[in-house]
């Protein structure tokens, strides 16, 4: 049955940047420099652009199709797509649920290290350490695992993320997500390319980039590194979560499907690549300061740019205020236009569910999550579960939900060449038809059997 009260993106333009917007985030920032690094540097880039090619664009065209086609939110989108598959749109939808509740968090340390980035309120090269722990509310001596104690500049910082979130995604995907992200995409990228010009300027950038781009081809042979190529591209293009089927949803019959999937799949990638042209610059500039080498300095996630990032700005030639609100605003900017297409999952699957408006749907979601989110990760413990919920995060989200949408598309229902047709149906570029032998097999035996063995290795762990 038709939903007449379902909204529609206002323009094709609006649906490109709400999804990159939703691609582009933390994953881009802060996650693929270590990843990359960490798995063989330039050697990396090999496996990712397989995992781009052969799971992240046709799993983009797969998510595009089934919610364009079907005009529903995850578990309603499965559900008529094959009535056993609802469940995996409800597995979706509390994943999603789950990474907002942290996601939020790391967005309100950016927005607060933007200010803080003005007279570098971090102290000295040595100190960043210490001033996170303080920031956070954790005791030093006593451990991270101290419940007892709440930040409360962590509490305001969440709560206001949480209440930008709120009014973006009450006011509709039209005039709330679609606005957003027509507002922050393009200063997103205009601030993120003036950063990476300054980091370029630095001396020592070259040392970086050497770090970055020197393959080590050994690596290739290593199982790990193209599972965590294809763990990347899953986090970074925001696959397997629901997320892109329910943007999709809001498209009309007539919008391109292919164009779009190549268009966003690209557009995160290279978001990505200067992304870690930017940041192995700025750690090049610091192994030349320093004389501690590039490897010794990497590490992904929190201790990159909350640790390694502010002592390095420290140390800038020039601008180094300038340099510190650009890298941490751009960091809160991604951050918040994916974490409104995050929360937009479970949104729209209540609206569905219980067939009420997106006004009271968005609201209750975001009222529950709010709550969890800001009482959980305002408290010192904080650091801790984030790390705990991103590896679950990786096994549970992108190597089950995944594996099984796959799985159950291509085996089990075998209604792959459903796909195929509407993938073509407006498409003025055929390209999932006259190459469905290829898609095919890269969605349907390549991804399948790279998630099925990351599946295996991480119930075996
Ligand atoms: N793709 C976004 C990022 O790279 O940060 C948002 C995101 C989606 C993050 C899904 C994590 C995730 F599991």
């Amino acid at each position: 049955m038709a939903d007449a009260t379902r909204e529609n993106w206002g323009t094709r333009l609006g649906f490109i940047l709400a999804a990159v917007g939703s691609a582009v985030g933390l994953g881009n920032i802060w996650r693929f420099p270590g990843v990359a690094y960490e798995n063989g540097g330039g050697a990396f880039l090999v496996p990712y652009l397989v995992a781009l090619l052969t799971a992240g664009i046709p799993l983009l065209i797969m998510e595009f199709t089934i919610g364009r086609k079907y005009r529903a939110s995850a578990p309603l989108a499965w559900r008529k797509l094959s009535k056993g598959a609802e469940f995996i749109g409800w597995w979706q939808t509390i994943i999603a649920s789950v990474i907002a509740v942290y996601y939020a968090a790391i967005v309100a340390w950016a927005a607060w290290y933007t200010w803080f980035s003005i007279d570098q309120s971090w102290g000295s090269a040595d100190e960043t350490g210490g001033f996170l722990f303080d920031f956070l509310g954790a005791d030093m001596a006593t451990g991270l695992f101290d419940f007892s104690g709440y930040s409360q500049q962590v509490l305001w910082g969440m709560v206001a993320v949480w209440l930008i979130v709120g009014v973006v995604i009450v006011a509709g995907v039209r005039k709330g997500i679609e606005r957003f992200n027509k507002i922050f995409m393009p200063l997103l990228i205009v601030m993120f390319g003036v950063m990476v010009v300054q980091a370029l300027t630095l001396e020592g950038a070259a040392t970086g980039l050497n770090a970055f781009f020197t393959p080590e081809w050994s690596e290739l042979s290593n199982a790990d590194v193209w599972i965590a190529a294809y763990g990347q591209i899953f986090f970074s293009l925001s696959i397997g979560f629901g997320i892109m089927i329910t943007y999709a949803s809001y498209l009309k019959k007539k919008n391109d499907i292919t164009t779009s999937a190549l268009t966003v799949g690209f557009a995160n990638s290279s978001f990505e690549l200067l992304a870690g042209i930017g940041v192995f610059s700025v750690l090049g500039f610091m192994a030349v300061q320093s004389g501690t080498p590039v490897d010794e300095q990497v590490s992904s996630g929190v201790g990159l740019a909350f640790v390694a990032f502010p002592a390095i700005i420290n140390q800038l030639p020039f601008a180094p205020a300038l340099f510190g609100i650009l890298f941490f605003l751009s960091l809160t900017f991604a951050g918040l236009t994916s974490l409104i297409s995050i929360v937009q999952v479970p949104a729209a699957a209540i609206k569905d569910r219980f067939g009420v408006s997106q006004k009271a749907a968005a609201g209750v979601v975001w009222a529950v999550l709010a709550v969890i989110s800001v009482s959980l990760f305002s408290a010192n413990n904080g650091l801790f579960m984030l790390d705990s919920t991103d590896a679950y995060i990786n096994a549970f989200g992108i190597a089950g939900a995944g594996f099984t949408s796959i799985l159950v598309v291509f085996w089990i229902v075998r209604k792959w060449p459903v796909i195929v047709e509407n993938a073509n149906s407006s498409s003025t570029f055929q390209l999932v038809k006259r190459r469905k032998d290829l898609w095919f097999g890269a969605l349907g035996v390549v991804t399948v059997l790279i998630l099925g063995v990351t599946l295996y290795q991480s119930v075996q762990a």
